[in-house]
């Protein structure tokens, strides 16, 4: 049996901006997705049922690109400690962690941009054609990812993801993000509303609200800017000067109308025990998150307001290889 495991993601920064070409940060959370794989009779399964292309278009696909159809039938587990459908990538763990068992079982090597390849163009194919790769990229990287439309001075390129999307051809710059020691005393309490919103809709909303108010896209650049300033102020650990960049994304995109009153609540109550907070993802419900150093009491007050929390460093291993 092969064994491999991969992070979710919560995006930091640049949530909805980055559909308009502003650089995103997100943070691979210590809550994963771990995928086993052994031999069996018959056809191939997921999770007792047999693999099918309408149920586990994201496994169908990626078994298909490392394997081929034809390879002998094998049974898939996947046991997840993320909340789902939340944004918080659990379907891209799911996908870059899949990818890395598929190419242990043919004993290719685990070579980090071909899993993020492999695991991007599985999204995609399962979502129409349109993926970013922030999220399977910080699933296979770990740590915390800038993705951008150029290469960015401010953080540590790794490489470039394309993407043939029904709008034409996309590029990305994949970048990493060292942090300073001083990190590992600094939390992310995540909280989760409950609700579950469509990106899609979200996203959907925007792109109306932009075509009826352009003057709007001023909001989107300082979104930009609030990114790249944040990356700055952690790079160096100023968790200060993050919390207030994080308070600024949070009002700007209440702006951009993808907030709701539960996450408005949640990022109030937590902000009193904390640097800073904001929605992370989507927004319309799903997760906020917190940047603090006293996270038991900012989960205890989310939890107060009848949120589900989890609290992780800022950063957590990528895509591993848990049992060989
Ligand atoms: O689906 P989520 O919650 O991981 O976040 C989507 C992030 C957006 O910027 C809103 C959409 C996108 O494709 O980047």
């Amino acid at each position: 049996m092969v064994t491999t495991s991969a992070p979710g993601k919560a995006i930091l920064f640049g949530e909805h901006s980055v559909v308009y070409g502003e650089p995103a940060v997100a943070v691979a959370i210590d809550a994963r997705v771990e995928v086993s794989v052994e031999p069996c009779d018959g056809v191939w399964k997921m999770d007792g049922l047999s693999l099918d292309s309408g149920r586990h278009p994201h496994v169908v696909s990626l078994r298909n690109a490392v394997l081929g159809e034809d390879f002998q039938p094998h049974a898939i587990q996947v046991r997840s400690d993320l909340f789902s459908a939340a944004g918080l990538g659990s379907s891209a763990a799911l996908s870059a962690a899949g990818c890395a068992a598929l190419l242990s079982l043919s004993s290719q090597p685990l070579d980090e941009e071909k899993i993020a390849t492999f695991a991007h163009h599985a999204e995609a194919q399962a979502q129409e054609g349109r993926a970013s790769p922030i999220d399977t990229s910080t699933a296979t990287l770990g740590g915390c990812v800038l993705v951008s439309n150029k290469r960015e001075e401010l953080a540590n390129w790794k490489y470039t993801r394309n993407l043939e999307t029904p709008e034409g051809e996309r590029e990305w710059e994949i970048h990493s993000i060292n942090l300073p020691s001083s990190a590992s005393d600094i939390w992310l309490v995540v909280g989760y509303t409950g609700i579950h919103a469509p990106t899609t809709d979200l996203v959907k909303g925007v792109a109306e609200l932009l075509s009826n108010k352009p003057e709007k896209m001023s909001d989107i650049a300082r979104m930009g800017e609030v990114a790249r300033n944040g990356v700055s102020a952690l790079s160096v650990g100023d968790y200060i000067e993050v919390g207030k960049l994080m308070d600024e994304a949070h009002q700007l995109l209440v702006g951009l109308g993808v907030s709701c009153p539960e996450l408005d609540d949640m990022v109030e109550v937590a902000r009193r025990t904390s640097f800073g907070a904001k929605l992370t993802g989507a927004g319309g419900g799903g997760c906020m998150l917190a940047l603090t150093d006293k996270p038991d009491e900012t989960a205890a007050a989310l939890e107060m307001r009848g949120g589900r929390v989890l609290v992780t460093p800022l950063g957590a291993p990528g895509v591993t290889l848990e049992k060989p």
